[in-house]
């Protein structure tokens, strides 16, 4: 519908928009992310650089760079956080501003103080906020910021848009959202002070704009990144934003950028799969109507439904975030109408944020060139070869792709009669729709390689020597393990996603990892009476990945699934799962069917009987080791990238 529409009347994302006194070539933004590319002492690195430059060539209209911490005394919010707080930064901001400036890309700098969010592992001291509170992330109590203090803070701030204006940068962003200092001052939730920054929760926000507006002059854009809901009981909500966006804008900002949620509540922030696309948009929508700056909306957009933001009036602006690490060349893809070949971000968090959490830098599991733009750059190969690909599953398609682009001869054989392999269970509940969009997306890309795909093709030794490639590489993924349990009569989670089997109006799902967890999902939601068993106290993937997998748990909660956890599952009987719990008692689960969600296993052997095939032989992906996409991923370009 909206490509229909794009394609009568020209899509409303390319089209420029004056920010302030910026004139910005398209609508199309990328959200602050913080990436740990940098140096550990937040100056910028050549890592850094390339990957914004990545971006800024893929036809971006505006970079905001991530949140930088603007001293260097409580504001440190991340382990290898970018720095602003220093003008021994100025140099290293100013290299990055001017590369990505080369492509017509806007460079804002994102200007923040972390508050109560502060870990005091990297500041050394105890962090600060409006009023004493405990941080359930960090596990800290805050101490509450004097008067005299936050002054200092408002002049940092300044300070700071001075070093990034100094720096060459277009504009600033002040990070006013997540549960972040000043979103902290403006959450009824966070802030009880019972002084003037109390009193009036807008006051710190609105002096730092007036601070920086002094500092920078009126030819400098200066936005806003507001938590429009907080998300929790007494928290900020939309009203409180609309009371404080007008307030702000006449403080002098020129553009408000809408996200949501603080760091409890983060999967509302960077929404997962299991939660709906464009999940903040009615909050920009709520904002719009307050103000007549330009409004930026944030939050699990993909192009299409940013475009659809934009013609219903609900934004000016659109900001992508993780669909930018998935895909650097989106907006250039969008200027040449081929929205199809936009690679899917999943919206899983791992490793992007996973690997945040940790303090690791930027990675992505559908594109392992993110954060080393340059190590991982394809190029052409130095001599063409032919390249023998068993398995078409996923690792075995993107080396296939990745070995095409670089001038290979690429054959793939594929026993089963498509492409996908256990993508095509994984991508069957409405949850994991992204995951459907990235097979289609490769099984494009086969083509548009000129890649020979083999179907119904079992690989056999005589096969693979009688093709007698150069390079052959072996992806023939993982396979459930025989043991008691399947033994004795259950079925397994990919056989009840393929359609293989049918599950009765009660199963007990065996396994609570993330697999476990979403077939039980998927079947709950077909309104069976599921039980999920794991053997490890808790749900492993519970509250992991940033939060983001928090999102699969609120839904398992509401589809009232029973989880049993620390317990085994022993037998699987006529009329149900005998399981063992901790203390040795045995439980008998009633239940129709036994789902078997556990215990994939690579197929070694498979592997091992090529390994004479050919005299370059690689294995790749699940047949190494059963793993996530992330990891499959990975082993397939290594391997690609070499040969
Ligand atoms: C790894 C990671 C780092 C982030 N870093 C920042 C940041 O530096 N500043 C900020 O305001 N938001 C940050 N965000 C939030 C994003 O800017 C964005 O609001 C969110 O991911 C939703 O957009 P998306 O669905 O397009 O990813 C981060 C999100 C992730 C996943
Ligand atoms: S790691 Fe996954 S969730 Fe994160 S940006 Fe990449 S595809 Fe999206």
């Amino acid at each position: 519908m909206v490509k229909q529409m794009a394609i009568i009347n020209g899509w409303e994302l390319l089209k420029p928009i004056k920010v302030g006194n910026k004139k910005l070539k398209n609508r199309m933004v990328m959200a602050p992310l913080e990436n740990h590319l940098n140096n550990a002492d937040g100056s910028v690195s050549k890592k850094l650089i390339d990957y914004y430059v990545e971006r800024a060539k893929g036809g971006i209209g505006t970079i905001i760079v991530q949140n930088t911490h603007v001293d260097d005394q409580y504001s440190n919010s991340a382990l290898s956080q970018l720095g602003v707080y220093s003008d021994n930064l100025i140099a290293g901001l100013n290299e990055l501003a001017e590369a990505v400036q080369a492509f017509g890309t806007a460079a804002f700098l994102q200007l923040g103080h972390g508050g109560y969010q502060c870990n005091p592992n990297i500041a050394k001291r105890q962090p600060v906020a409006p009023s004493a509170m405990l941080s359930v992330t960090t596990g800290v109590t805050a101490r509450e910021l004097t008067i005299a203090e936050i002054k200092e803070i408002e002049d940092n701030f300044a300070i700071a848009a001075r070093r990034a204006k100094q720096a060459g940068f277009d504009g600033v962003e002040i990070h006013g959202a997540h549960g972040y200092l000043l979103s902290e001052f403006l959450s009824p939730y966070l802030n009880h002070r019972t002084d003037k920054y109390g009193y009036d929760r807008t006051l710190l926000g609105r002096r730092v704009i007036s601070k920086i507006r002094n500092m920078v002059g009126s030819d400098f854009v200066v936005g806003y990144r507001i938590t429009a809901c907080d998300f929790v009981p007494g928290g900020l909500v939309l009203e409180d934003a609309c009371k404080a966006a007008p307030m702000f804008e006449s403080e002098g900002i020129d553009y408000i950028h809408v996200s949501a949620a603080i760091y409890e509540t983060g999967y509302y922030m960077s929404a997962s799969s299991y939660m709906e696309r464009a999940n903040l948009v009615e909050l920009a929508a709520g904002v719009k109507q307050v103000v007549g700056i330009p409004v930026v909306s944030v939050g699990s957009h993909t192009v299409e439904t940013g475009e659809t933001a934009l013609r219903e009036g609900k934004a000016d602006l659109v900001a992508f975030a993780r669909g930018l690490l998935a895909d650097p060349e989106l907006a250039k893809k969008v200027a040449e109408d081929r929205i199809e070949d936009i690679r899917p971000c999943l919206r899983s968090g791992y490793p992007c944020g996973k690997r945040f959490a940790q303090g690791l830098s930027m990675r992505c599991e559908v594109n392992p060139a993110c954060g080393r733009e340059e190590e991982y750059r394809i190029l052409p190969a130095g001599r063409k070869r032919t390249v023998l690909v068993v398995g078409g599953g996923l690792a075995g398609m993107e080396a296939a792709r990745v070995a095409a682009l670089r001038g290979h001869q690429v054959t793939v054989l594929e026993k089963g009669d498509a492409l996908g392999g256990l993508l095509r269970a994984a991508s069957v509940p409405d949850f994991k729709v992204e995951v459907g969009q990235l097979l289609a997306w490769l099984v494009r890309q086969m083509e548009r390689g000129g890649i020979d795909v083999r179907l119904k093709t079992e690989a056999t030794q005589d096969l693979v020597i009688k093709l007698n490639p150069e390079v052959l590489i072996v992806a023939v993924g993982s396979e459930y393990g025989a043991n008691r349990l399947t033994a004795s009569g259950s079925v397994t989670g990919v056989q009840v996603l393929e359609g293989e089997r049918k599950v009765g109006k009660s199963a007990a799902v065996v396994g609570g990892g993330l697999v476990g967890c979403e077939t039980a999902l998927y079947l709950a939601e077909q309104g069976k009476r599921i039980t999920l068993v794991e053997a490890l106290d808790e749900l492993p993937e519970a509250w992991v990945n940033g939060g983001l997998e928090a999102g699969l748990m609120l839904r398992i909660e509401k589809a009232n699934i029973t989880v049993r956890t620390g317990w085994h599952a022993e037998e699987v009987r006529d009329g149900g799962v005998v399981c063992l719990d901790k203390h040795w008692r045995n439980h008998l689960i009633e239940t129709e069917t036994v789902v078997l969600a556990a215990g994939l296993t690579a197929r070694t052997e498979l592997v091992e009987s090529f390994q004479n095939c050919a005299t370059e032989v690689y294995a790749i992906g699940d047949c190494v080791e059963a793993r996530r996409i992330h990891e499959a991923s990975q082993d397939a370009w290594r391997v690609a990238l070499r040969i």
